[in-house]
């Protein structure tokens, strides 16, 4: 059995006798109430069908779900739709046109209203501009920019057309940049030339330049929206600013329908391997989820709310919870372009005070890291709009769920605690506001039309009380389609585990308590999760090794009080480079970011002199995050030499 890597502690979670029940006033109007466990369960189809039914169809479906290629869903056959339609032109249809959609918050304090008139007229130039410029259903855009009413924009106007929008985290290097342009095959680039990140601006369209120079890819177009102010070079003929090419097109726009299962995005993820997965998500089934969830775990009264969630919009959080859902359910929400400490600690809650917010969706990095500043900077501001505290990314520590609830909640708001992937594509497990009494640390149960299982490796269900592997049983909605280009390694990454039983196997480790609920414990596999960010150990391993400095690396996440884990390394260099002392660690740290994104800066290099391994050569990283935790070290008698911990361990001793 895998050892789940956050399985330290759980003997303390799963004594956790804490419960706080949905207040009454917010049970009493909730969106959902507990009758929809019970319908779903009777009818799961038919109740996602009733969910599909918030969105406006241009024709319906005939079949709900078609299973019959499985693991190849196909939800809502035939049904056709258009995902921008129903973000932003329905709204104003129906006469909420004036509503806003989104107050946008610049770093350096700049702010622009738009309501959803605006986006739609925003939407449609950008639509109009990317036809112009070529791009039809089926075309692949990559899209590379700040936190932005574009970057929202972009998204919508791709949906628009059928074409499928990649978005690339703008902290990504120019070497992953490639990677995903040439595996998604785009041929327009949208980014800008920099953003505003820790009170100075962050170059963007440099690192574009630098990664279509790497090689042979299919871009024709570079879209440029004007934001930073830094000087940009300019490819003549390829490279076009966003205010001369969509600032000037026509703001109407006739939009088509597409099949449901027309492609929406491809998402890139880390997995196993050192090659990141491009996730595909489709249309009908995906909007139908996030809109669902987006309502049901936030109880969104999109009257009165003010959403605001602090993810970018470059990760699945933000796709799913700034974009399509928050939208397609015609909400107003909060964009905020930076860090939480600029220009000092207490900007989140100035934010948050400023619009009134009702309903924030954060991280637990996040909240660990403002209990670290101290609860007297969020007390300096009113936070009293809050209703209601969203969590996702990482599994929330009890200390971290009721410091969040004290004081930011103000001991009255519910917390949900949202479990999900890039791969669910929307939220699977979480409580119900206005039903679920809460436990800190549980994200609880699987929602409404949503079916889980924590099962042993034989696929057999634990009792309550027992610990296993986080599986989903039956087909959702938002599910992954597949990964792009690449059907072989979708099957075998989620579905060959536990093939003769048909579950998704998630990647994760859980424990049912005695009531049943659900206590997520971390990733079981080589994915590590750095600030809710997943980065996989082969990736940092493989960036190690590609610099002329090293023979070997072995990467592991180690357990990090703010962090949730931290990246460490343990790396044998070349003969030549071994003295290199504290200035080849710092290279080394700064090549992994040149090759991946300064996200993937391991927390420690350690120069080692050989790596545990086992006789056939397997690394054996149990033994190393042993060490990264400062732990006692296991049991060594498979390795090939049992001394080669003494020599790891008294080094470690040695490294601050
Ligand atoms: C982890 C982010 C515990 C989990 C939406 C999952 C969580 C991975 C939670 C997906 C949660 C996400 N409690 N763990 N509430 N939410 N995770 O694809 O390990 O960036 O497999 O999607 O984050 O990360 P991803």
């Amino acid at each position: 059995m895998t050892e789940p890597t956050a399985s330290e502690g759980l003997s303390n979670l799963l004594h956790e006798q804490r419960r706080f029940e949905p207040p009454a006033e917010l049970a009493a109007a909730a969106n959902y109430g507990a009758s929809a466990y019970a319908q779903a369960s009777a009818d799961r189809l038919g109740f996602w069908e009733t969910q599909a039914r918030r969105l406006d169809w241009q024709t319906e479906w005939s079949q709900a779900l078609d299973w019959s290629n499985a693991p190849f869903a196909r939800w809502f056959v035939g049904g056709r739709l258009n995902a921008s339609v129903n973000c932003v032109d329905r709204h104003v249809a129906a006469g909420r046109g004036d509503k806003v959609a989104i107050h946008f918050e610049g770093e350096p304090g700049d702010t622009r209203t738009i309501t959803y008139a605006e986006l739609g007229e925003l939407v449609a130039q950008a639509a109009n501009a990317l036809t112009s410029l070529g791009i039809a259903a089926g075309d692949r855009v990559a899209i590379y920019l700040p936190m932005s009413v574009e970057a929202v924009v972009s998204m919508l106007a791709c949906a628009r057309l059928g074409a499928i929008h990649s978005v690339i985290f703008g902290g990504f290097s120019a070497q992953a940049i490639f990677d995903r342009v040439v595996d998604a095959d785009a041929s327009l680039v949208i980014t800008a030339d920099g953003g505003y990140r820790r009170g100075k601006v962050f170059a963007l369209k440099p690192i574009v330049d630098e990664a279509l120079a790497k090689g042979e890819t299919g871009v024709r177009t570079v879209l440029v929206v004007k934001r930073g102010g830094n000087d940009v070079d300019w490819t003549e003929g390829r490279d076009q600013w966003w205010s001369d090419t969509v600032g000037t097109a026509a703001t109407v726009h006739t939009p088509e329908f597409f099949d449901a299962e027309n492609p929406l995005f491809i998402l890139y993820t880390s997995g196993t391997t050192g090659k990141p997965k491009g996730i595909l998500h489709t249309t009908g089934g995906y909007l139908t989820q996030v809109a669902y969830t987006h309502n049901a775990a936030f109880d969104l009264k999109p009257d009165t709310d003010v959403y605001w969630c602090t993810a970018d919009i470059g990760w699945v959080t933000g796709h799913s919870y700034i974009v399509y859902g928050p939208l397609a359910n015609g909400a107003t929400q909060v964009i905020y372009e930076g860090t939480p400490d600029t220009p000092h600690q207490g900007r989140f809650w100035e934010i948050a005070a400023k619009y009134g917010v009702t309903l924030l969706y954060t991280a637990p990095t996040t909240i660990r890291t403002f209990m670290k500043w101290g609860e007297d900077i969020p007390a300096k501001f009113d936070l009293s709009s809050l209703r209601l505290l969203g969590s996702v990314g990482e599994p929330i520590n009890p200390e971290a769920w009721m410091w969040y609830r004290r004081v930011i909640g103000g001991d009255r708001c519910p917390i949900v605690d949202t479990w999900w992937q890039t791969e669910t594509g929307a939220m699977m497990i979480s409580p119900l506001p206005g039903v679920t009494a809460t436990k800190p640390g549980s994200a609880m149960r699987a929602l409404p039309g949503v079916s889980v299982d924590v099962v042993d490796d034989q696929g057999n269900p634990v009792p309550d009380g027992g610990g296993g592997l986080l599986v989903l049983t039956e087909p959702w909605p938002s599910m992954l389609r597949g990964i792009w280009g690449d059907n072989d390694r979708f099957i075998e990454t989620y579905w060959s585990r536990f093939a003769d039983h048909g579950y998704y196997f998630a990647g994760d480790g859980a424990k049912k308590d005695s009531d049943g609920d659900l206590w997520l414990l971390g990733r079981v596999d080589d994915v590590m999760n750095v600030s809710g960010h997943r980065i996989s150990t082969t990736e940092v391993e493989s960036a190690l090794v590609s610099h002329p400095s090293v023979a070997e690396a072995a990467v592991v996440g180690a357990t990090d009080p703010t962090t949730g884990q931290g990246i460490v390394a343990f790396v044998i260099l070349r003969g030549n480079a071994a003295d290199g002392g504290s200035a080849m660690v710092t290279e080394l740290r700064n090549h992994v970011a040149k090759e991946i994104g300064a996200i993937a800066k391991p927390r420690q290099i350690m120069v080692v002199a050989e790596l545990p391994k086992t006789r056939s050569g397997k690394i054996m990283r149990r033994l190393l995050r042993d060490v990264a935790e400062h732990r006692s070290i296991g049991d060594v008698t498979t390795l090939a030499d049992s001394t080669v911990m003494d020599l790891i361990s008294s080094g470690m001793a040695k490294t601050p």
